[in-house]
């Protein structure tokens, strides 16, 4: 039986779904991707939805679909800034549809929505105290995700950018909680990247190079694991990279403070969307580079892959932590947040692997990376086959190596 772990936010829930993933997880994963994390999930999924449903009635959707209408159409009907809105309005139209708030009518370009019931109210409040009760590491996602739902209608109206609203220096704070092996809904990326990394690292050890490291929570979720099995000196030099100056200061603050300043781990800025070489980076020089959600903000996700296949030598991996979409045009909560980002929601788009911005499917990961000559793709855990019991799970790492 297909199990939807979103089906609703009980404790009843949590535990089927949890039962259905455990057949399907390998045992390194079932500690990481427990009933309790399914719980969280959850209900987070719902909070975000009322968040989404809050927003739609303060922008005016639901008379904007009393007759059915297109994104385009809404967009053009309210006068929004299509730039930015077209494509957070789209998300929040198909997430409407998919809880059954909006009637979709037709598919691909000639889809629209039309909301044939009078909307309900719903207070995201509970959902968050509920959480609470439950399990108050996941609260820094609800504190962003509340947080960038307040400005939300300003930024769709264009009267606020959206990477104004995400990352005005007053709301660093909010990132250093998000990004963070604490925040339990956010390090699930971080466990499920770490346990392919000790699964795919070469035994011979070498340099690892981290891709958009951020605030550095990746990196010590990787750097433990690897400690904890005694192969921390298998790695010759953990080379940590990000583009902004902020969080790669931070990150460093932060392994420096769990490592002690060895010679072996070293911070360096690199932007992803430039030429490795000319960054310092010598082709053929790296074992493993790594990513945990960081690959998916490429501008053009060829060219990066590109990169990254230059600077690995023969045999080498590449290894990413992502939010892999199950299936096209299915929704994923952390979109909610990031559809403000230029960068996230309108990346250089390609017909095959890159059709649209935001997250990828599994089978566009593997057309992108072996279009940039790897070979040996795969999934940790087997998300093509999860996606057929339960389909709104969406953690997993790429694995791919670079041919000699
Ligand atoms: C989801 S975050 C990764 C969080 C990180 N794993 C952590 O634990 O804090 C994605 C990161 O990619 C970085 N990024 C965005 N554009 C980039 C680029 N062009 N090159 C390198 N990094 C980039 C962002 O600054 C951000 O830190």
């Amino acid at each position: 039986m297909r199990s939807r772990l979103a089906s609703g936010a009980t404790a009843a829930d949590a535990t089927a779904a949890a039962a259905a993933l455990r057949e399907l997880l390998p045992p390194s994963l079932q500690p990481v991707i427990s009933a309790s994390f399914i719980r969280s999930h959850l209900l987070y999924e719902e909070f975000v939805d009322r968040l989404a449903l809050r927003v739609a009635r303060e922008t005016g959707l639901e008379a904007a679909t009393r007759k059915p209408a297109s994104a385009q159409e809404v967009v053009a009907g309210l006068g929004l800034e299509a730039r930015c809105a077209l494509v957070p309005l789209d998300w929040i139209l198909r997430r409407l549809a998919a809880k059954g708030t909006l009637e979709e009518v037709g598919a691909g370009a000639d889809r629209r929505f039309r909301s044939h019931t009078t909307w309900p109210v719903l207070d995201p409040e509970p959902v968050r105290e509920a959480q609470l009760r439950h399990d108050p590491s996941s609260l820094p996602s609800y504190t962003l995700a509340g947080t960038v739902a307040q400005d939300y209608p300003a930024f769709l109206r264009g009267e606020a950018a959206g990477e104004e609203v995400l990352f005005s220096p007053r709301r660093l704070r909010l990132w250093v909680d998000y990004f963070s092996n604490d925040n339990g809904l956010y390090a699930i990326s971080n466990h499920v990247g770490a346990v392919a990394v000790a699964e795919w690292l070469p035994r011979v050890g070498g340099v690892i190079l981290e891709v958009g490291g951020g605030l550095g929570s990746g990196a010590l979720a990787l750097l433990d694991r690897l400690e904890a099995a005694g192969r921390l000196g298998e790695v010759r030099e953990y080379r940590f990279t990000e583009l902004v100056q902020a969080f790669l200061r931070r990150g460093q603050q932060t392994l420096q403070g769990r490592y002690r300043d060895p010679s072996w781990l070293q911070f360096v800025v690199l932007d992803m969307n430039r030429s490795f070489a000319e960054q310092g980076v010598r082709p053929s020089s790296l074992s493993t580079v790594y990513a945990v959600n960081a690959l998916h903000v490429a501008h053009d996700l060829g060219f990066t892959l590109g990169e990254v296949r230059c600077a690995l030598e023969p045999g080498g991996q590449l290894i990413a932590s992502e939010c892999v979409r199950p299936h096209p045009w299915q929704t994923i909560y952390a979109e909610f947040i990031f559809n403000l980002m230029e960068t996230f929601r309108a990346p250089r788009l390609h017909p095959v692997y890159r059709p649209a911005g935001g997250f990828l499917t599994a089978e566009q990961w593997r057309g992108a990376i072996e279009a940039a000559g790897f070979a040996d793709v795969r999934f940790l855990p087997d998300i093509l086959r999860i996606r057929e019991e339960v389909p709104d799970f969406f953690a997993a790492a790429i694995g791919a190596t670079r041919p000699d």
